[in-house]
């Protein structure tokens, strides 16, 4: 961590609240290393978009927006913020399955890159906008071995699709196909099953002449921190890549190494020679545990201060474990905490800048109110939470 980091952080535990400091320095880096590894293996022309649910806070995003191409939403809410936010339409591509009526009106209404479409009714849903204005639209093909196998259009239901009468009579050329493989789920391997399924798709004569490939690869967030992960992965990555023209839309890779989270601990129990560190907060702060399926903990720092004062960790080992009675809400396993550890002292988990409280928001219980800041890049911490979030689920009403 670095030394102005952690200032900012003991200045916010005399604050006594809960919550999350991010590091713009550390959006901007993440976005040029992913820029740089994504240059290496595909072809010129890509673009690198930001995944709003990852973390809709409104400064995480202004922070990026000069640094990306764009965004990818998948609801109403984000676009209206992005909007809010004075980004422009046409920069937003839409995934995801969460598309009502009201959100397609309003994607017809204010405009987009691309609508990723989900389903063969999300087609016809379509239709009734389609007089207003024409938008680029993509077919997003369901991964076969994924475990949300409702998502994307199987072969199936995509030659239902083209077998349609409204469809022939629709003359529609769509303008790629998009896929997301998964939370940290991107392999080469499952890249390259992806690109073959592509194959099969692309014999159908629907598609224009600007065909594009969108993709969520669900790259993980240790990859922008990881030069050896990265550089590993290049030489295969380009021999199945670059025959194709990307757009990618990252979500954890871009922001999660910004961010810190911090709390104080409730309880240090001891029990059967197992601790587990109570701490106020956990899985109400946060959209999900911290442990990656695929790379664990690796990456994820944790840091322990009384008040000022960085306390030394021992040999001793602990779960983190959050304040709900249940048995998911373990953050961290086997984390080396100090000796002394005690009620009052904060902990401090690094890498959790991805689908936090902005992006999760769990109301069960009555979590301990939380709050978000920014580190700017000249140096300067603001507060960027609760007004924020108010303002992002206030958005579509106008307050
Ligand atoms: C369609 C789509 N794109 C991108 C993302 C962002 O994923 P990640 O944070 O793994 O990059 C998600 C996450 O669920 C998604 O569903």
């Amino acid at each position: 961590m670095k030394t102005t980091t952690e200032v900012c952080l003991v200045e916010l535990f005399r604050r006594g609240t809960a919550g999350f400091l991010y590091v713009e320095d550390q959006l901007i880096d993440s976005v040029t290393t992913l820029r740089k590894f994504w240059r290496d293996v595909s072809q010129p022309g890509f673009k690198l978009l930001f995944s709003v649910k990852a973390n809709p806070n409104s400064s995480v995003l202004l922070a990026l927006q000069p640094h990306v191409d764009g965004f990818d939403v998948s609801s109403r809410h984000e676009a209206a913020l992005l909007r809010r936010l004075g980004i422009s339409p046409t920069s937003i591509t839409w995934s995801g399955p969460a598309k009502t009526d009201r959100a397609l009106a309003e994607i017809y209404q204010h405009g987009a890159d691309c609508i990723h479409l989900d389903s063969f009714d999300e087609w016809q849903a379509c239709q009734r906008f389609e007089g207003q204005r024409t938008i680029r639209k993509s077919i997003r093909v369901g991964i076969s071995d994924s475990p949300s196998k409702k998502l994307g259009f199987s072969a199936d239901e995509f030659s239902r699709l083209l077998k349609s009468p409204d469809f022939k009579l629709s003359g529609e050329k769509f303008s790629g196909i998009h896929a997301y493989l998964g939370r940290d789920a991107f392999s080469t391997t499952k890249l390259a099953a992806f690109l073959e399924e592509v194959k099969t798709f692309r014999k159908a004569d629907v598609w224009a002449d600007d065909f594009e490939l969108y993709l969520g690869p669900g790259l993980p967030a240790v990859l922008t921190t990881d030069a050896s992960l990265r550089s590993g992965l290049i030489e295969p990555l380009r021999e199945i890549c670059s025959s194709h023209r990307m757009s990618i839309e990252c979500g954890r890779a871009v922001s999660q190494p910004s961010g810190y989270y911090f709390t104080r601990v409730l309880a240090v129990k001891k029990t059967d020679n197992h601790v587990r560190v109570i701490i106020d907060g956990g899985l109400q702060h946060m959209a999900g545990h911290l442990r990656s399926p695929s790379y664990g903990q690796t990456g994820i720092e944790t840091y322990f201060f009384r008040s000022a004062q960085r306390l030394e960790v021992s040999e001793q080992c602990a779960d983190i474990q959050g304040s709900l009675s249940i048995w998911y809400d373990k953050l961290l396993e086997n984390v080396k905490v100090p000796a002394s550890l005690e009620r009052g002292d904060w902990i401090v988990i690094g890498h959790c800048g991805a689908y936090g409280y902005t992006a999760a928001c769990n109301q069960f219980i009555g979590p301990t109110p939380i709050g978000e800041w920014m580190l700017s890049s000249r140096g300067e911490m603001s507060n960027v939470f609760p007004e924020q979030l108010m303002s992002y689920h206030a958005v579509l009403d106008g307050r």
